[in-house]
């Protein structure tokens, strides 16, 4: 480029930096923005995901190599309210790490004061899943669930257009997207890289180091279960020769991570046709009529951490959620078949709650690497 192009190309550059700066409100898009270099490092460290191995096969696309410095601005991008329309929230204000990344709500609210129409997923173990995001599994990756927040009216409200831009023309991002993934250029500061980044944050969320995985998986000898918690986790599992009577919660929170990711009706309504749940779950997403009112089979982990429960939040207390089980459902016709009463005494409810506890993991809510970084 000759030396005048240059300075002309400058000129344009702060004329639109000083435009941007003086209308932060309803921002241009910035088509005519002028594209810069970046400097600085851009050669990422490859990092490797460590993890007790009785979690399971981890889910890890050829397609965005986790590196240390992806991950970093995963985090930051994570609890940054530059991701949303008016500056004031970021994925962490419906996702806490102390609450295992859940906001205590039975169902989110996002910047305009709409409620969403469900309750905030805990974020845990996700790299051990393959498919199936949300409640009702509709993203399909890490990354396209990324997507959706951003744009959700519900949610944040904004749109990728002008976080595309405010990234580009930020202070600090620019050499962030460069270190993480050895871009030269403003321009190709994108949505894809930073769902990359945000997917590649997600996967280090893993839990091992509950209670019942020192008892259970590290046979940690300094670790055992009370009375009351071995007689919740036989309440808990399914047992070989099952009677009706018993809770058999196993049959679908099974494996290490409490869930067997399929979409089940869990007995929770009592609706006259399946034409007639107020939030359809899976049947919206597939059409599938008999799949109405179903959702995926959430993970247990931490689930103390995680109140109120249920797609929409609708009980406050593990209690409750036993009572509804215990009811057996309304005899809805997808009602899963391993949806029956069981009868438990006081005792025996008090076990099986203890026994839930053991699965909330303090080293992972309070994980400094978890936290918000600014
Ligand atoms: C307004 C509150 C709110 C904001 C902001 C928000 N989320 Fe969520 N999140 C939710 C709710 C509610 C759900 C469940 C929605 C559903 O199933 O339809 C959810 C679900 C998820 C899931 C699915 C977890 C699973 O196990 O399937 C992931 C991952 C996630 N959010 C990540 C993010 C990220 C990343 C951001 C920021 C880009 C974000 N969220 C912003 C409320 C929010
Ligand atoms: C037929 C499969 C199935 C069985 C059996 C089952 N669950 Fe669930 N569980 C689910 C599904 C599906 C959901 C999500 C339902 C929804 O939100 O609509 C769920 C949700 C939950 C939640 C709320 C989780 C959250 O993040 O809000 C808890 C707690 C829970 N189950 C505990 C148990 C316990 C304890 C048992 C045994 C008494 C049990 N479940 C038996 C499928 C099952």
């Amino acid at each position: 480029m000759k030396t005048y192009t240059k300075l002309l190309f400058l000129a344009a550059c702060l004329a639109c930096f000083t435009f941007l700066a003086c209308d932060d409100d309803e921002m241009p898009s910035c088509d005519n923005c002028p594209d810069e270099l970046i400097t600085g490092p851009n050669v990422p460290t490859p990092y490797t995901l460590e993890f007790p191995s009785f979690l399971g096969q981890p889910n890890l696309p050829a397609d965005n190599p986790m590196t240390e410095q992806g991950i970093l601005l995963g985090r930051m991008l994570f609890f940054d309210p530059i991701l949303s329309a008016d500056s004031t929230m970021s994925c962490f204000s419906c996702h806490f790490p102390e609450q295992s990344f859940t906001d205590g709500l039975d169902k989110s609210v996002g910047i305009l004061g709409i409620p969403t129409q469900r309750s905030a997923m805990s974020l845990v173990n996700m790299v051990f899943m393959e498919k199936d995001f949300f409640w009702d599994g509709r993203a399909n990756s890490l990354e396209d669930q990324a997507f959706l927040p951003i744009e959700a009216h519900d949610e944040l409200n904004d749109s990728w257009e002008n976080v595309e831009t405010k990234l580009r023309r930020h202070n600090d991002y620019p050499a962030l997207f460069r270190a993480a993934f050895g871009i030269d250029r403003t321009s190709e500061i994108t949505r894809d890289l930073a769902v990359k980044a945000i997917a590649q944050f997600e996967r280090t969320l893993i839990s091992g180091n509950s209670k019942y995985d020192k008892v259970i998986w590290f046979n940690d000898l300094s670790q055992e279960f009370t009375e009351q918690e071995q007689l919740g986790l036989e309440l808990f599992e399914v047992e070989t020769a099952i009677t009706l009577e018993h809770p058999g919660c196993t049959h679908c929170h099974s494996g290490p991570n409490f869930t067997d990711n399929k979409f089940h009706n869990n007995g929770l309504d009592n609706v006259a046709s399946l034409a007639d749940f107020s939030d359809l779950g899976r049947g919206a997403i597939n059409g599938v009529f008999f799949d109405n009112g179903t959702f995926r089979t959430p993970s247990l982990r931490n689930i103390a951490l995680t109140a109120p429960y249920m797609h929409d939040g609708r009980f406050e207390t593990l209690e409750q959620v036993l009572d509804n089980y215990a009811q057996g459902g309304h005899g809805v016709e997808n009602e899963d078949p391993n949806i029956r009463p069981f009868d438990l005494t006081q005792e025996e409810k008090e076990a099986l709650i203890a026994f839930l506890h053991t699965l909330t993991d303090t080293s992972f809510v309070n994980n400094p690497r978890f936290q918000n970084p600014f």
